[in-house]
């Protein structure tokens, strides 16, 4: 069990505290900032369901930037394969995705800066996509207690038949390849799976919490945080 103590509270702690750090920052300019809370859709007016440009998937930080009848238009930063514009993802070189972009959304990406990945020699683009809408219902601005129930489905489902494998001992890029063979064994649902496997990217070897922490898990106070030392729970 004490193998698995270093990675059960990358919500709080020091995390936290950069976290809170980053919160300061952001408060600055006053843009609340959300993520999804399950596969939703970029809509392209607010309340009009009919025109949609893109899927987005759960726990994908957004920035409101404005609100409507039930909609949020927002502003959602990610990674693309310059060759792949379709799939935004999380981090440069990541495959922790975060949306699915029809041309319509493609047409609308502002490129922030290029990167060539120095190993694999992929031209990696940073991109902003702003002035889509997401219904307010599918979007949070604090979702770690979903990220404790991804936690534990992961510890509940994937310790039957042998010991909880620890979430550091496979790249982000790796996990979704293991999960497919180990998931039809539990009895998680599609749902749990995304939950599952979201959690378990973002643990995983060579993301670093600073780098890439857990979406929308900074609700606690940076007092709470300070109170919070490292294993405490
Ligand atoms: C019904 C039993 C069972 C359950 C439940 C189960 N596993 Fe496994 N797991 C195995 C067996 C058996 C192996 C040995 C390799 C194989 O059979 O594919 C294994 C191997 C592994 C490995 C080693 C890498 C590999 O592919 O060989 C990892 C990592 C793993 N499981 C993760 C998980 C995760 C994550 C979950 C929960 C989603 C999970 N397991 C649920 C039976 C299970």
């Amino acid at each position: 069990m004490t193998k698995n103590r270093r990675w059960i509270r990358w919500c709080g702690g020091v995390v936290a505290l950069a976290l809170a750090l980053l919160g300061l920052l952001a408060a600055s300019d006053a843009e609340p900032q959300y993520c999804t809370t399950k596969d939703t859709y970029l809509y392209v007016q607010p309340q009009d369901t009919a025109q949609t440009c893109g899927l987005v998937e759960l726990a994908v930080p957004a920035t409101a930037l404005g609100e409507q009848g039930g909609y949020v238009q927002v502003r959602i930063e990610g990674w693309q394969l310059k060759d792949a514009p379709r799939i935004l993802y999380a981090l440069e070189g990541v495959r922790i995705r975060q949306a699915i972009l029809d041309d319509c959304a493609q047409q609308r990406i502002q490129v922030v800066k290029t990167v060539t990945d120095p190993d694999t020699g992929q031209v990696w683009n940073k991109v902003r996509l702003e002035g889509f809408w997401l219904p307010k219902k599918d979007i949070a601005q604090d979702l770690t207690k979903d990220w404790d129930q991804a936690e534990a489905l992961y510890q509940q489902n994937c310790s039957v038949c042998h010991a909880l494998h620890d979430p550091g001992e496979y790249t982000a890029n790796q996990w979704p390849q293991v999960l497919k063979s180990m998931t039809p064994r539990t009895a998680l649902d599609k749902t749990q799976v995304a939950w599952v496997t979201k959690y378990l990217q973002y643990h995983a070897k060579g993301i670093a919490p600073t780098q890439l922490p857990l979406p929308c898990c900074s609700s606690r106070s940076s007092d709470a945080s300070a109170q919070a030392s490292p294993g405490s729970r």
